[in-house]
């Protein structure tokens, strides 16, 4: 994909790594924007995609994913989760982010309250960060902690 600098690699259980080992916070920005093209958005019509990386440097992507019965529809972020950790994955770094209406520019796009909340079932909130993008090269970064501040997670619980 001409959009795409990372090179695929085959057998990589729907994951992408890029050619050089480190990825950039734009590599992952616009791994993010490749995920939006495949939105499943009728609904909406607001397209997002997200680009989560592990911390073997893999990254997978997600879009929205919506449902004629509304609630069971699902934000990008969470498909990338679910698709990184039902493949195994449980050590995550970061997140990019992108979401707007086609052919009408975009602002940064905060994940949901819900997405935070599964991003914090598998992320230490000190170190994971949130690359909330507008642009390829237009973005902001966040810790987890800083989006969800006195959190409830895996440690509450006995
Ligand atoms: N959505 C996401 O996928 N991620 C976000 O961060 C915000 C919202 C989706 C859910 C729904 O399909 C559409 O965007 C409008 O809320």
């Amino acid at each position: 994909d001409e959009d795409c600098t990372g090179d695929r690699v085959s057998g990589q259980k729907g994951a992408v790594t890029m050619d050089s080992q480190k990825n950039k916070a734009t590599d992952l920005i616009r791994l993010a924007y490749e995920a939006q093209k495949r939105s499943y958005s009728p609904y909406s019509g607001f397209q997002t995609g997200a680009a989560l990386e592990t911390a073997g440097g893999k990254v997978y992507q997600g879009c929205n994913i919506e449902n004629a019965g509304y609630t069971p529809s699902n934000c990008a972020e969470r498909t990338a989760f679910f698709k990184a950790v039902s493949e195994g994955e449980r050590s995550f770094t970061r997140i990019a982010v992108v979401g707007n209406y086609p052919g009408k520019p975009g602002d940064y796009c905060a994940p949901c309250g819900v997405c935070r909340q599964v991003m914090r079932e598998f992320c230490d909130p000190e170190t994971f960060e949130i690359i909330i993008a507008r642009g390829p090269e237009d973005y902001k970064s966040f810790l987890l902690k800083e989006l969800l501040p006195e959190s409830f997670g895996p440690d509450d619980l006995v």
